[in-house]
């Protein structure tokens, strides 16, 4: 080949190249609001927040659901991570907790009673003797108020909810706010904030099930996990913490290297055996408060993975043990057990009731702040 042609070939590639780089850069960023139908009277909004990438997020302002997160795979061929029905009516007939925002406190408390400055509070035990998630109409239930949020590399919606003095037992106006962001390094945070006018107790999460292979098709047994925590909080056979920290070392619970989540779930483990699979609370190792790395899941077939950072002392690692294929959810697919995982950060189970527990009381004057983020990438 001649010189000239070489040098011209080269420009022609060069100006293809120019014009792919643009057209990458011209896939703005999107912030789409649409109807999802209503709630007892209850106009419900669905948002899509999608980045440059086309990684798409979505979010109803009923209970707050992550209805689906398309995120790519090692070929760049996007599909929704996320367990959950396609429309809202299923939602609200059944919902296992399926993406939701879980408050006014998240997990467990026991006898589902709780003292405060000596006056004592009871609960919907609405899980055994126990109260579970907030109760029988808990944040997860309840239509938000949104606002859209435009940033700098960013979009996201800001739900916000006030639960009145006596909601579900718990004492106190809290006056909720919770934000979703999506930026173009393909994370999604969500930044809780909540203020009180009674001292209250509180604890929020969101329940997203993940499957980052097949939207919960087929087990997410081969999915590798890793959780950044030496300890965790050993439970009685209703899933209340004993107490005890207890070190993961030598237990089915060591997940400080990556391993697959089926090598031991079946093992002769009382632990286990309680949770029906993992249903259990890790002490995530570093300084609460401070944003830090609390687990990672790489699914090896699609490279999809997913890194969870928290400011929040603790995260539930739930294998979705009580599907049972009794649910079907979005296009059809039947979650059998364990086809989803949560991993749900936040503050200790039953903390109001176990003093030596980083606290869940919040004052009047001060502010309720916390902040997690699911960061989705992919492995070779
Ligand atoms: C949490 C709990 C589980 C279960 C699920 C919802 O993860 O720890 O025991 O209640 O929510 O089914």
């Amino acid at each position: 080949m001649k010189l000239r042609n070489v040098v011209v070939l080269l420009l022609f590639v060069l100006v293809v190249l120019q014009l792919y780089c643009k057209k990458e850069e011209n896939i703005d960023m999107k912030l789409l609001k649409q109807d999802f139908g209503s709630v007892n009277g209850q106009a419900v909004e669905l948002y899509t927040l999608v980045n440059t990438h086309g990684v798409k997020v979505q979010i109803a302002t009923y209970g707050g659901i992550v209805t689906s997160i398309q995120v790519p795979d090692r070929n760049g061929q996007l599909a929704d991570v996320v367990l959950g029905y396609d429309n809202l009516d299923e939602y609200v007939q059944n919902n296992p907790y399926f993406g939701c925002i879980v408050g006014r406190y998240g997990n467990r408390i026991a006898q589902a009673e709780f003292e405060l400055d000596g006056v004592s509070y009871s609960l919907a035990a609405n899980n055994g003797p126990n109260h579970l998630h907030g109760g029988l109409v808990g944040f997860d239930k309840v239509v938000w108020s949104a606002k859209p949020v435009e940033g700098k590399d960013k979009v996201g919606v800001e739900l916000t909810y006030t639960s009145n003095d006596g909601e579900e037992g718990y004492p106190g106006n809290l006056q909720v706010t919770v934000t979703y962001t999506l930026d173009n390094e393909n994370a999604l945070q969500i930044d809780y904030y909540a203020v009180t006018d009674k001292k209250t107790i509180v604890n929020l999460t969101n329940h997203s099930y993940f499957n980052l292979n097949d939207a919960g098709a087929a087990p997410i047994l081969d999915h590798q996990l890793m959780i950044n925590a030496d300890e965790f909080t050993p439970v009685d056979n209703t899933l209340i913490p004993t107490g005890e920290l207890r070190s993961v070392e030598g237990t089915p619970f060591d997940f400080r290297k990556a391993t697959a989540i089926g090598a031991r779930i079946g093992a002769d483990d009382e632990q286990l055996k309680f949770g029906g699979g993992y249903d259990h609370n890790f002490v995530v190792n570093g300084q609460a408060g401070e944003l830090r790395l609390a687990a990672e899941v790489t699914e090896p077939v699609t490279g999809r993975a997913m890194e969870v950072w928290t400011t929040e002392p603790g995260i539930q690692f739930y294998s979705g043990n009580f599907l049972d294929g009794s649910i079907t959810g979005k296009n059809g697919i039947v979650y059998q057990q364990r086809n989803g995982l949560c991993l749900e950060t936040q503050h200790f189970p039953d903390s109001p009731n176990q003093p030596e527990f980083p606290s869940t009381v919040l004052e009047p004057g001060d502010e309720y702040k916390t902040t997690t983020i699911y960061k989705f990438k992919v492995t070779e």
